[in-house]
């Protein structure tokens, strides 16, 4: 089915062009063994996916300095897309996007061998306005969901609303030869 990645493209870019986005895909390796929970820390970013293949969570960023977003109950091996999106009314860049696995020593009583892996998303919201924008933070939307097919999860209602469309689009002209009838007009 060629047709499907024409409609994600598509769909990307309609989604794309109404806010201000970056976005990043990446993988799970296969070997990936999670740190088993940790002691809830409120004051650390967190997005979960447990028993979900998708989530969105909104985070005061810091501006002009690294943000760290530990994302956890991945499944190994599963493909993600993760979508950072900012309003226009901040005037800011989102730059250095992207992600990191980082052993945790602390949780084996500071054991090296076998430690848990924690998976990290990261990027730094920089100011691009002159002159420099004053506020600390910017609210920002953070959104993870699950890939499928190579198509993100949250984006398979519309590609199906897409499909249909055309199939229907199809089945009509047959039925009344829309070409024919227009080109006698
Ligand atoms: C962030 O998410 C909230 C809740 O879903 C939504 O109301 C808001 O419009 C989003 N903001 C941006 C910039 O996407």
């Amino acid at each position: 089915m060629r047709i499907v990645p024409f409609f994600a493209a598509l769909a990307f870019y309609i989604c794309f062009s109404l806010a201000n986005t970056e976005s990043i895909v990446f993988k799970v390796p296969d070997t990936f063994s999670p740190a088993p929970q940790p002691i809830a820390d409120e004051n650390e970013p967190l997005i979960s996916l447990e028993g979900t293949n998708r989530a969105l969570k909104t985070f005061d960023a810091p501006v002009d300095s690294q943000f760290d977003i530990e994302l956890r109950d991945l499944s190994p091996g599963d493909t993600f897309f993760a979508k950072i999106c900012w309003t226009a009314v901040d005037p800011i860049d989102i730059t250095s996007l992207g992600y990191s696995i980082k052993p945790d020593y602390t949780a084996r009583g500071g054991h090296w061998q076998d430690a848990p892996l924690r998976f990290f998303l990261s990027f730094e919201a920089k100011s691009n306005s002159y002159p420099l924008f004053s506020k600390p933070t910017v609210p920002i939307n953070i959104s993870v969901s699950a890939m499928r097919m190579g198509v993100p999860v949250d984006l398979h209602a519309t590609i199906i609303f897409m499909t249909l469309l055309t199939g229907l689009i199809f089945i009509i002209n047959r039925h009344y030869k829309l070409y024919n009838r227009f080109k006698n007009v």
